[in-house]
């Protein structure tokens, strides 16, 4: 295009949109929304956001992971007829954090907001936020404490109770003295996105928290008070594994990401594989199977159990199925057998050593762990 063309289609448009002026460069604010199944939900809020963000230059960037009830054909036909309107939409993925991530590192509004997209996030406190950023903030965080989050609204006591400690456990472990770190409603300058990006997790719902932590105290924060709403279509996806990713992330942050919570439940799998074991092999010698093939037996059972286990919990994200299922509990298998060998080996050498059974027996137990977790991870559940 020459300049002349350029200047010619920069004029020639007329723009629909008050708020965006003249200008054809991109919005003040992008609203970045992750949803799985919210398909009756997207339209209000897109009506939601037009009435609170009256006279502010906006778009919203729903990130869905292709929901099963038509969520993402509802956002492209919004965004037909409304061009501040856009959708990704992820197929074979899953995750609020990963779906935020991937929204705030697709838009080029100077500010981002990530807000939920099922009503529960007021979005009438947006501008309070955005003139909180424009005043100097790096990040302003819509808490639920603070406001009548406590009496009124979805929050319930349990959950308030819940979201306290988590706030007061993160506050301990990670020096962040924000009411709500586990807020999914906050504010942010897309610099400070950029910048963090390559530090956080893909994993889980805490996207905030994470945020916070990778900063090591360097934004400066502001905090809006919002009353989280109860949710009127739709069913919410935060469940108790939620819980386990919280206490995984601050593991991870806490020991600068050495020990992640996928180790830890595949350890946790693994011993419970032990009782396995221990079962089966009792089961067999009561049969009057001999102890070498009792033995053999009870290890190749309590190596099913550990697949089955790890490949529902420990890789919940990227389970294993169908054909890909079974050849994965072949190569786990052979990596469990191997790591058998890695843990007498070592175990026999530190008890020649030091002749203390318990230590020699702990150590290869543990080097055993992390053999089989380091060839499982590049074996069998590696990423297609
Ligand atoms: N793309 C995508 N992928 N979106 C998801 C996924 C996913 O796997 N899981 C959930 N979402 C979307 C939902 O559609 C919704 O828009 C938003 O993420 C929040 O999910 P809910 O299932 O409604 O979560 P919640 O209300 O229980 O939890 C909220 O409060 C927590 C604090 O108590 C969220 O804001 C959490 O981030 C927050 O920690
Ligand atoms: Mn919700």
């Amino acid at each position: 295009m020459t300049a002349a063309a350029i200047q010619l289609y920069r004029s020639g448009s007329a723009n629909a949109h008050p708020g965006t002026s003249a200008r054809h460069g991109a919005p003040e604010l992008a609203i970045v929304i992750p949803t799985f199944n919210e398909a009756e939900n997207v339209a209000l809020i897109v009506a939601a956001l037009d009435r609170a963000l009256h006279g502010i230059a906006w778009e919203v960037l729903f990130v869905d992971d292709d929901s099963a009830d038509g969520t993402a054909r509802q956002v492209f036909m919004l965004a037909e007829a409304d061009s501040r309107v856009r959708c990704i939409r992820r197929i074979g993925r899953r995750g609020l954090s990963g779906a935020a991530i991937e929204g705030m590192l697709a838009v080029s509004a100077d500010v981002i907001a990530v807000m939920d997209g099922d009503l529960q996030h007021d979005e009438t406190v947006l501008p309070e936020m955005l003139e909180a950023i424009r005043a100097s903030a790096d990040i302003a965080i819509a808490t639920r404490f603070g406001g009548v989050a406590m009496e009124a609204g979805g929050l319930s006591l349990v959950r308030a109770a819940g979201s306290g400690l988590a706030a007061r456990m993160a506050g301990t472990f990670l020096g962040t003295t924000v009411s709500d770190p586990m807020s999914g409603f906050f504010m942010i300058r897309r610099r400070v996105v950029h910048e963090l990006a390559p530090k956080l997790s893909i994993h889980g719902f805490k996207i905030l928290l994470d945020i916070l932590a990778s900063s090591n105290g360097r934004l400066k924060i502001a905090e809006v008070p919002f009353t989280f709403r109860t949710r009127k279509f739709g069913a919410s996806k935060l469940d108790s594994r939620v819980v386990f990713e919280f206490l995984g992330l601050l593991l991870a942050k806490y020991t600068g990401d050495a020990v992640s919570m996928r180790f830890v439940l595949f350890g946790l799998v693994g011993a419970s594989g032990l009782v396995v074991h221990l079962i089966a092999l009792r089961l067999a010698m009561s049969g009057g199977v001999d102890f070498t093939l009792g033995q053999t037996a009870a290890a190749y059972s309590a190596m099913t159990w550990n697949f089955f286990l790890n490949n529902a919990l420990s890789y919940r994200d990227q389970r294993l199925t169908g054909v890909r299922m079974l050849q994965g509990l072949a190569t786990f298998y052979v990596v469990c057998s191997l790591g058998a060998l890695a843990n007498v080996g070592v175990a026999q050498l530190i008890f020649s050593n030091s002749g203390t059974w318990w230590i020699a027996g702990t150590a290869g137990a543990v080097m055993g762990a992390i053999f089989n977790y380091a060839a499982t991870a590049r074996l069998t559940w590696r990423r297609a």
